[in-house]
This record gives C-alpha cells, structure tokens and sequence, in this order.
C-alpha cells in the first residue's frame, strides 16, 4: 500500500504500476474537499515513492466520480474573489502533478465521469472505459463552467469545436461518442478493463506508446492558424449567443476562455479558465442555477423517504380520459406502473388511447423505445366505461371535468369500488381538498394530486394535503408521482393551492395594466425577454383558455375576497365574454392561425384592442420596469404570505414549484431567490412604490420585519 485515506487509496499492482482507486464514503464518488486533499496527499505519495512505472486511477463504485461536491459551491462561491482562485489553484496544482508525474498515467472509466470526474481523467495521458462510460462537463447548466482545466486539457484533447460543444450543452456522452472524438482511446468489455489498462501502461512504460507526445499537446498552445481560430471561435460565439440568450452568461463565457487561452500554454491557460470561473460563481444565476440543483435534491430526498414509509402503487385507476387523464394514465404506464382510464365517454377513451399512441410513436421515431416497449406500455393502459376493471386498483387518480357536484358524485362512487386501503387523489385545479372530502367515507384516504399541462412534460405535481388526510396517504401519493418520474411538492389545503394561488394575482396586476392604458402586446414582450418568462400573461391566459382562466379567477376572488375580488370588469371578462376563449378556439388576445407544419401561430389582433377599450381607463406608458414591477409584486407578495401561512412549507420547495410548475425563469432560481438576490429591503422600498395600486401590493408585516432585520430566506 503506498497510500490510504478516507475517499481513496494507492497500491503496486505488478510490474511497478499503481492503482489510485477512489472509494468515497457514501454510494458515489464525489470529488468533494476532503477527496481533494486526500487526493493531494496521494499524488506526493506517488512522487515519491521510487520504482513506479505506471499509474492507472480507478473507482471501487459503479461510476467513476460522479463530479463536485455541489452542496459545498454556495458556501464557496461566497467566498472574497481571493480565497475563491486560491482554492481554484490549489485543486489545478494537484491535476498538474498528475499529469506531470515522470510516468505514463491512464484512467479506467466505468458509469459516470462528470465535471471534475472528467477534469480528473483528462490530466492522465490515457482514458480506456466500457459501454456504461457517461462522460462530459455539465458545469455551464449550473451557471459556472470547468474550472479544474477542462477547458485547457478537453479543447487541446478533441479540439476546439468539439469542446466547445461539450462545455456549452454540458451534454453527457456515450462511451462510443467518447471514443469518437478521442475523449476515450478505447472501449472494451468491463471484464477487460483491468488487463487492457496494463497492457497499455505496459506498451507506454516499453516506448511503444507515445505518451510524452500526447502529454505535450495537452500542455502546449491550441494548434490552430489565426483563420481557423477565427471561424471557430466567431461561429461558436454566435450559436451559443443565439441558443443561451442574454440571460445565462456561463456558455459564452467558457467560449471566449478557450479563445482567450489559445495561443497560451497550461499553466497560463489555466489562470484564464480560473479568472472566469471566479467571474461566473459571483454571479447571481449561478447561485440560482445551483440552487435549483439543491432545491432539487431536497424534495429527491423527502421523496425516497416518502417510497421507503408508504407501499408503492402496484396499479392505478385514472377517472376522466381527458388531456389530464389521458397524460396521466400514459405517464403511469410508462413508468411502468398500469392504469385503468376510465370515462362514460366512449370518444374520450379512444382520443386519450390515441394520444398514448402518439407520444410513444414520437419516442419509437427517436430510438428511445423500442417496439416492445411500445405494446408493452399501451397495453398496460385499460380503458373503460364501467367500474368492473378496478379490482386490485390502490390507487385512484381523479380527473372528471372541473364541477363540484360531478366530482363529489364520482369521488363517493369510486370509493365503494375500490378496497379500503386504496387511496383517492383529485387533481382539480381550483376546488378545496376538504371541501371534496366531505363526499367521501374516508377521507383520510384523500389528498390532492396537481398535476400540469401537458403532464408528461410539466416536471411538477403539487400534493395537497386536505384536513383530514393522513400521513400515510400522503406519502403513498408522493411516491406514486416520484416513481412517474415527477417532482413531487407537498401543500396545504386553500383555493388555487399553491402554485395557482400565486398565479392568479400576476393576472390580477395585468388586467389592472391594462385598465391603466398598458398594451398587452408590450407587457408580453416585457415580460418574457426581460424577466425571462417562457410565456407572457396574454399568452399565457390563451393558452391555459380564457374560460378555465376566468373561472379560475372567479374561484379565487371567491376565497380571498380581501384581495382577490375586483371592481368591475377586466380584461380576462372582456375576452371571456366575446367567446374568445384563446388558442383552442382561434381567438383570445392574440388571434392563432396553423402555420405551414400545422404548428398554431400567434398574431396580434387589432379587434382585440378595440374590444379592450371596453375595459381602459387609463392612457399611461410604462417603462419596462414598471411593467415588470407592477407584474410581479402581487405574484411575490402572495408567496410570502403561502410560506407565512404554511401553505408551502418552505422558499426550497415554493421556489422549485414555481420553477417547475410555472416555468419561472431558471436564471433568477425562484421568488424566494429572487427576492434575496433583490435584497429584502430593496424590494419592500419598490412595493412600497407601487403600493397605491391596492391590496395585492401591500408588503406583509412579516417581510417587512425581515428586511428591517437585514435578513434573507436562504
Ligand atoms: N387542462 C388543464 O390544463 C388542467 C391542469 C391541471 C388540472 N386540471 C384539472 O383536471 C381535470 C380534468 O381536466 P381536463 O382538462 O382533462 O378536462 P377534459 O374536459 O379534457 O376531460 C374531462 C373528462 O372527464 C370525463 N368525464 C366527465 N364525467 C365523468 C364521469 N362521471 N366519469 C368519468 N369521466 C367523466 C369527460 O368525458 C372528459 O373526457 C379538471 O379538474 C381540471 O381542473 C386541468
């Protein structure tokens, strides 16, 4: 043994060649702080220890590094610039003794090798894996970028083009894309590894491999004339501008690093790769991006708690064949989890078969599935128009047209036909959990399950927890939607729940732009490129549908009347009323016509600002600022109050529902986020500004308290 520590070790295995295998604590290898130095204390183990000939690193896991330890970069990025790159330099110096150890070194990848994994292998002279090698740098997903040299060593490795390729999707890459491109030199079968890895040193160690040679391309400048650096460089600058938008810097950064560092050999090259990785990890998107990560890995983790307390669903009964029904039903199956979908509609259950068939064809047409799978998870999908098929169903997913009567009609109906441990979940939009409940003989047996349109895209289902449901059926309900492949969020019970609680005061504040003379068409525009949502508010309302938004508005103004209820009419009444009820109908705000691919397109519509003009009171122009101010503050301050309130149960996982459920740009990383990137007193002193415009606007006592206190929700 040459070297033992907590992560990793070091051992002669025949012939002077060494093995690094790491061997970290938990299920994976992380390449946290303690590896690092671990790490450090191995490679001067190895410089000086005499006779060895070779140096091969492996890992004991089923993945090689699975990348940096994230839990530790918000703690990080906070650091004074200084200590940032000091750290920075440290961790470069011991991938430097690595690769300039006096012998041929090489990497056995198996499983993953992400971002520092993969900077890891990169200082070897050689990288060899099997067929479950998943190679890349994913850090500009993150808002960052490599900062262990893979920008220096990947570029001078597979080129510019095809690094930059890799940095700026942070794609992942198949053994055989790896092979490719030259991030791997050779994929053989897993029980080979080992003695290939030998035979390899053992060529190099003989000189029949030109190891020196390749060390010295890697440490030398790119080999690129000034004309192909050019093109090179300009082409990528402008793909990534285009693809990125000016919201994530990260991609355009790791670029314009990689034509910075051309011409410089490693150690120079490496100071420019460390000045912008310090530039990025002081920005704020990159501490939304990980933070979203970590959000993320928060409600895995309560998840898998949920998975371990409750039975898992062995099969399920959707009620409705509708858009929701039918995704839901589809989504369960393939998960492989089998639904019976049951309608009184025979047209229903065919159109929700067809659409089933649809999507699984799209995924047979990209080589995702196969013809098998295929049959195999539609014919787990049972339609029907009787409650016959539901023996053995323990779980039953509610989505009847949005009506109280039918749904309590249909709610006590299905419970005398499934056993009483089954559990029922609705996935209403608007109606109380314990106002449903109230149909039911057991109604700890009930929740709600929140689904989103269209559900096998829509990463959220919003859980919610009615009066009298248990803790078990809670947990049965969130494992059930973790293993479709969602993330589930637990709420409490109230109209609009979470996610649509806080959505429909953004609606609120843009009938009241409107009214104040604002044009749709500019508050769109506004709101998507300069704060980055997917969809603006016109947008938006027509493509959820003008009616299902005006009830849905009427619903809310009903429960929270203090802040909720209008004065008169608005713009959503004005297109409700007209019949023009959005995209499904050709008219809303916008007017849709089908584009050469049958693809739906939006134009404005002159009609609809005349029929506007029932509605504005106001003749006002509105800087973008104020367009954003007045959209936001009602949507912000009404989260406040659903963390207040206990609603949601905290800003990690109101923030990742808004992510995820709403499409809140990833960049500002929640309004939780937002709010703390805004500074707290920042935002009470713009609300306060806007404050005249009525009770949606007015800051609640408890934030008010906390931004006098200087402090923030992360
Ligand atoms: N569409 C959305 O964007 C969306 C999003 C989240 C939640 N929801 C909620 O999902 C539910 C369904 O909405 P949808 O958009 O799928 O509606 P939909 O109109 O597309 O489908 C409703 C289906 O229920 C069927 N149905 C009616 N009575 C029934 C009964 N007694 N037994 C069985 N089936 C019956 C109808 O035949 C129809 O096929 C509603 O509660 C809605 O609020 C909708």
């Amino acid at each position: 043994m040459i070297y033992q520590g907590e992560a990793l070790s070091v051992q002669l295995l025949q012939d002077g060649i060494a093995e690094l295998r790491f061997d970290g604590a938990g299920a994976i290898n992380k390449l946290d702080r303690a590896t690092l130095l671990s790490l450090e204390q191995a490679v001067t183990a190895l410089e000086q220890t005499s006779g060895i000939r070779g140096l091969m690193l492996t890992s004991a896991k089923d993945a090689f590094i699975v990348g940096a330890d994230i839990t530790e970069f918000l703690e990080l990025f906070e650091l004074p610039e200084a200590e940032l790159g000091d750290w920075l330099a440290k961790a470069n110096a011991i991938f430097n003794r690595i690769e300039d150890l006096p012998f041929p070194t090489l990497s056995v990848v198996r499983g993953y090798a992400l971002g520092g994994g993969c900077e890891c292998i990169l200082a070897t002279d050689y990288r060899i894996g099997d067929a479950s090698a998943r190679i890349g740098l994913p850090e500009t997903k993150l808002g960052i970028m490599p900062g262990f040299g893979g920008t220096v060593r990947l570029p001078r490795l597979i080129g510019a083009d095809n690094a930059m390729e890799w940095i700026t999707t942070g794609q992942e890459n198949k053994a055989e894309a790896c092979l490719a491109v030259g991030v791997l030199d050779a994929v053989v079968d897993s029980d080979k590894l080992q003695t290939a890895a030998i035979r390899l040193l053992q060529d190099a160690t003989a000189g029949k491999q030109d190891w020196q040679g390749k060390r010295a391309r890697k440490c030398a400048p790119l080999t690129l004339d000034k004309l192909e650096a050019m093109m090179s460089f300009n082409t990528a600058k402008g793909m990534v501008a285009a693809k990125a938008g000016p919201h994530y810097p990260a991609p355009i950064t790791a670029v314009k690093t990689i034509e910075a560092a051309a011409a410089l050999g490693r150690d120079a090259a490496l100071l420019v790769e460390q000045d912008n990785f310090v530039k990025l990890a002081k920005t704020p998107v990159a501490r939304a991006l990980v933070g979203i990560f970590l959000n993320d890995q928060f409600i895995k983790g309560k998840a898998k708690k949920a998975a371990k307390a409750a039975p898992a669903t062995r099969k399920a009964a959707v009620l409705g064949a509708g858009i929701m029904g039918g995704g839901i039903a589809y989504q369960s199956a393939v998960k492989g989890i089998p639904a019976v979908m049951k309608d009184i509609n025979d047209q229903a259950l065919a159109l929700g078969m067809n659409e089933a068939g649809k999507l699984l064809n799209k995924q047979l047409e990209r080589g995702k599935i196969d013809g098998f799978k295929l049959t195999q998870v539609l014919s787990s999908i049972t339609p029907t128009l009787s409650y016959d098929g539901l023996q053995g169903v323990d779980m039953v997913v509610e989505a009847v047209v949005e009506n109280p009567k039918i749904k309590s009609q249909v709610l006590a109906e299905v419970e005398t036909k499934v056993s009483e441990d089954a559990v029922i979940a609705s996935n209403t939009s608007t109606i109380p959990i314990s106002t449903l409940a109230r149909s039911l003989q057991r109604p700890e047996r009930f929740c709600g399950m929140h689904f989103f349109n269209p559900v096998h895209r829509m990463p959220l289902v919003e859980i919610i927890r009615g009066e009298q449901t248990s803790d078990d059926t809670i947990n049965k309900v969130v494992a059930y939607a973790a293993a479709m492949g969602k993330s589930p969020v637990v709420v409490n019970d109230c109209p609009g729940f979470f996610v649509n609680r806080v959505l429909f005061p953004y609606f609120f504040g843009f009938g009241k732009l409107i009214a104040d003379g604002a044009d749709f068409v500019q508050v769109d525009k506004v709101m998507e490129k300069v704060f980055g949502w997917p969809m603006g508010p016109a947008y938006l309302l027509d493509v959820v549908g003008i009616d299902t938004g005006h009830h849905a508005a009427a619903v809310m103004a009903e429960g929270f009347p203090a802040r909720m209820s209008k004065a008169g009419k608005d713009a959503i009444d004005v297109m409700y009323e007209q019949q023009r009820f959005g995209q499904k109908n050709g008219k809303g705000f916008y007017a849709y016509s089908q584009d050469k691919k049958g693809k739906p397109k939006k134009e404005a519509d002159p009609q609809s600002y005349q029929l506007l003009q029932a509605v504005v009171t106001g003749q006002a122009e509105f800087a973008q600022d104020d367009i954003i101010a007045r959209m936001m503050i009602p949507m912000i301050n009404e989260v406040v109050l659903c963390l207040e309130e206990g609603i949601i149960g905290s800003p990690a996982e109101a923030d990742l529902a808004l992510v995820y459920g709403l499409g809140f740009p990833p960049f500002r990383g929640g309004v939780f986020r937002y709010l703390d990137t805004l500074g707290l007193a920042s935002y009470v002193a713009l609300a306060d500004k806007f404050a005249h415009l009525g009770p949606l606007y007015q800051v609640s006592p408890g934030l008010r308290q906390m931004a006098a206190d200087g402090k923030t929700f992360y």
